[in-house]
């Protein structure tokens, strides 16, 4: 008899067919997010759950299933799971490392692009037929080769981000816990240097921390006033990670030049005040949006659930 499975939200093809081969798959038909009692009521007596990212599995719904052995959460980040709760009942968590790191890096750098060069603006002008022709003086922006980028959490994303400064002449500094080895600093000719200095330095600085109690509202007022008015902020990881309130305050005061969010504090919410800033691209949670790297986030997900149910170490285990 096959495992049974239930699955929050419709992955793409290939991941389907080898979830309907391997298990007895259960999963939700809408192409919608599942309130907590229908998530509750899908994953009833089932062993296995995969979980997305907007999903809250809160000690409520983890307890609801006694049965319960692994969630497995098709993303890299996990704050959307209580993580004490599955370690008390022995359940297994796990995510998806790697496999999106080249993608989240790639739309990071497309955030950046889009600011430096005022590409939604000028992409709006001509749709509006507003466009009367070139001119010398028409949505400048700036230039990157020279300027310093400065990444805040210096992981596997982080560094992703930081090889690719090297093609556009960037500088990198970062912060992170822990110095990389010199031999790492020098291939990505970055320099460790604390919070407050990256932020008076960098002319973008890109997120790329993990939401948690630490780094929630990392980017707030007080941060956000360290930047330089010439500068971008950058955030492909979690939205609560800056407070969007106050980054509203700051670009509409000319406080920094803008920012490219692909996360919000209360998705699918975005700060109403955002909405109306030019000089701000809000793009829909996209960083591992491709059909390679979705497709081997489920790959990775099957990896994972079948090794918990056979007795086995999950590959992508992650604790407390
Ligand atoms: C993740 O996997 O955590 C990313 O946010 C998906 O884009």
């Amino acid at each position: 008899m096959k495992p049974g499975l239930f699955l929050t939200r419709i992955l793409p093809m290939p991941v389907m067919h080898r979830l309907k081969i391997l298990f007895d798959l259960k999963y939700n038909l809408h192409d919608r997010p599942l309130t907590i009692p229908e998530l509750m009521r899908g994953m009833r007596g089932r062993p296995a759950l995969i979980s997305m990212l907007s999903d809250p599995i809160n000690a409520e719904v983890i307890g609801s299933n006694p049965r319960l052995r692994v969630i497995a959460n098709y993303a890299v980040g996990y704050n959307n799971i209580d993580l004490e709760t599955a370690a008390g009942r022995g359940i297994v968590v796990t995510n998806t490392p790697g496999v999106l790191t080249e993608a989240t890096a790639d739309l990071a750098w497309t955030l950046v692009l889009c600011l430096a060069r005022r590409v939604l603006e000028g992409d709006r002008l001509v749709r509006k037929g507003r466009w009367t022709g070139w001119n010398p003086t028409q949505l400048l922006g700036i230039d990157l080769s020279g300027k310093i980028l400065g990444i805040i959490g210096m992981g596997r994303i982080g560094k992703a981000v930081a090889k690719r400064a090297r093609g556009f002449g960037m500088r990198v500094v970062y912060c992170n816990r822990r110095r990389l080895p010199p031999s790492v600093e020098k291939a990505f000719h970055a320099s460790r240097i604390p919070v407050y200095g990256l932020l008076s330095v960098a002319d973008i600085v890109s997120l790329h921390v993990p939401l948690t109690r630490e780094t929630h509202h990392l980017i707030d007022r007080r941060a956000l006033n360290r930047m330089k008015p010439t500068a971008f902020l950058i955030n492909t990881s979690r939205g609560p990670v800056v407070d969007e309130k106050a980054l509203t305050t700051a670009i509409r005061q000319r406080r920094i030049a803008g920012a490219g969010l692909d996360v919000f504090e209360e998705e699918p919410a975005v700060h109403k005040g955002l909405l109306s800033l030019p000089n701000v691209v809000l793009l829909p949670h996209l960083g591992s949006a491709t059909v390679e790297t979705r497709t081997r986030m489920g790959y990775i997900v099957v990896e994972n659930i079948k090794a918990v149910l056979e007795g086995k170490r999950a590959p992508n285990a992650v604790h407390v």
